[in-house]
């Protein structure tokens, strides 16, 4: 069942509408067939079709449950999970005809079981409503879709954990103000996009678990007068009881919490793609994208563009979009299953379908990228080791606004002269301020920069080593 959320609909355009025969669940009130412009309104099939899978699912759960209560007949109850599984064989292979005469998912499902098991598929929506019946379903897949985006999050994980340890050494420049600001180990960059993407796995666990609630038994709105048994039912699908059938068809907070995921999730791989996006220009120069991640311009031949990395930020808007458009759709909402909640879906799986690629595609852009050593180190240096001597001078005793200001005037002389701060002369940084007369020259360098720093989680090559340690342990403890 795992390919199916990244499926759409296995169709591309259904038939239009014909007979009156249609397959309507509440037909019996109505005197008149509904207008056709209205059916189309008011139809989900065509994207809900994709919760097949699950709708079975909870299905079989159902009827086996009315079957163990008596509320079917044993051989009902087999006769009816045994249909359903035909009706889930035809889904998974593709061989289910869709139509537009079936108004959502729960009506084709049960459409099909008639067609095969005959009048005892009647029996299946005892003790149930379409309510309780959708929220089952979204719940499911959105349970198996936090469990797959998570898996792409830890993938990538293992990525950025690789990329640092196979350049433990390289110092890279910082930024503030996206100007240069001081060395950083480039390994200890990645790691602070590991330790975001940590996060992300932690609301995407949240989300799975806030999914793992079974509404089935609600019914429409306040329980039913059947024996069922919520308890059972949810057991047979892994999930746990809801506790207020009001609030069961009523919430969707689960798709909230998916979707915020999916968006924070979306917001940082938008940021890392912002910086692969610069860091492969021209005018920084630092990495360069395999072939096999880049693609090239139709008119201007040496184009090699970020794609992928452009398409995680463009796609970011969107997952900000579908968060926003169910939190306004439910804002409004009373209690109690309204049609406005039919507008729950789409946005959970539009978020879904954007996510998942960025993650398939990211793990080997990263692990293929190679990095313009020289290029990097040479940026990393310069005015960048500024701070180095304001804080050599406070570690002297000197007040660090005095040792800022007279640090800030060499940096102006060596403007004025054109030397880089690494090849100032030392009669220069005497004159700045005569405490720098005992300076280490090995500090104004971007490794020696990193070497001094003491502070826990900081750029030091010994706090960067136990950082990967930990991010390893974190890796091989998580599967
Ligand atoms: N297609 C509907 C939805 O997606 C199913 C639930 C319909 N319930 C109802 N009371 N009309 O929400």
């Amino acid at each position: 069942m795992a390919y199916y959320p990244l499926k759409r609909p296995p169709y591309a355009r259904l038939p239009p509408m014909s007979s009156d025969e249609r397959n309507r669940l509440w037909g019996g009130r109505f005197g008149s067939s509904p207008a056709e412009a209205f059916e189309r309104l008011n139809a989900s099939i065509p994207f809900d079709a994709r919760l097949a899978p699950y709708d079975i699912r909870g299905s079989i759960a159902h009827a086996t449950m009315l079957g163990e209560r008596g509320i079917l007949a044993p051989e009902e109850s087999r006769e009816i999970v045994r249909g359903l599984e035909a009706v889930l064989a035809e889904v998974e292979a593709g061989e289910f005809s869709w139509t537009l005469e079936d108004e959502d998912v729960h009506t084709a499902v049960e459409r099909r079981l008639k067609e095969l098991v005959g009048e005892v598929a009647l029996r299946l929506h005892t003790g149930r409503s379409r309510n309780d019946q959708v929220a089952l379903d979204l719940h499911l897949f959105a349970r198996e879709a936090a469990g797959e985006v998570r898996d792409g999050v830890l993938e990538a994980m293992r990525a950025l954990v690789e990329v640092a340890e196979s350049n433990r050494d390289l110092v890279f420049p910082g930024y503030t103000h996206l100007q240069r600001a001081q060395p950083l180990l480039l390994s200890h960059h990645l790691l602070a996009h590991f330790e975001a993407l940590k996060r992300d796995l932690r609301r995407l666990e949240a989300a799975r678990e806030a999914a793992g609630v079974s509404p089935l038994g609600a019914a429409a709105l306040g329980g039913t007068p059947h024996s069922v048994d919520p308890s059972s039912t949810a057991e047979k699908l892994g999930m746990q009881p809801f506790s207020n059938s009001l609030d069961a068809v009523s919430e969707r907070d689960f798709v909230l919490d998916l979707l915020y995921a999916c968006a924070v999730l979306g917001v940082h791989l938008s940021r890392l793609g912002e910086e692969w996006v610069l860091w492969t220009s021209s005018e920084f120069g630092f990495a360069t994208l395999d072939d096999a991640y880049s693609s090239g311009s139709s008119i201007m031949p040496q184009k090699k563009n970020p794609d992928a990395y452009e398409l995680m930020r463009g796609k970011t808007g969107r997952l900000i979009g579908d968060l926003n458009a169910v939190l306004v759709t439910l804002k409004g909402l009373s209690l109690g299953y309204s049609k406005d909640l039919q507008e729950d879906k789409e946005p959970l799986f539009d978020a879904v379908d954007a996510v998942r690629p960025m993650l398939t595609v990211l793990p080997g852009m990263l692990r293929t990228a190679r990095f313009d050593r020289e290029r990097i180190l040479r940026a990393a240096g310069g005015f960048a080791l500024a701070t180095e001597l304001a804080d050599f001078l406070a570690a002297r005793g000197v007040p660090f606004r005095e040792a800022h200001r007279a640090v800030g005037g060499l940096v102006r002389r060596c403007e004025e002269l054109g030397v880089p701060l690494e090849e100032v002369p030392g009669e220069q940084l005497v004159a700045a301020h005569p405490v720098l007369a005992e300076l280490p020259r090995e500090l104004l360098t971007p490794r020696g920069s990193v070497a001094i720093k003491k502070s826990p989680g900081s750029t030091s090559p010994q706090s960067v080593e136990a950082q990967l340690g930990t991010a390893r342990r974190f890796l091989n403890a998580s599967s």
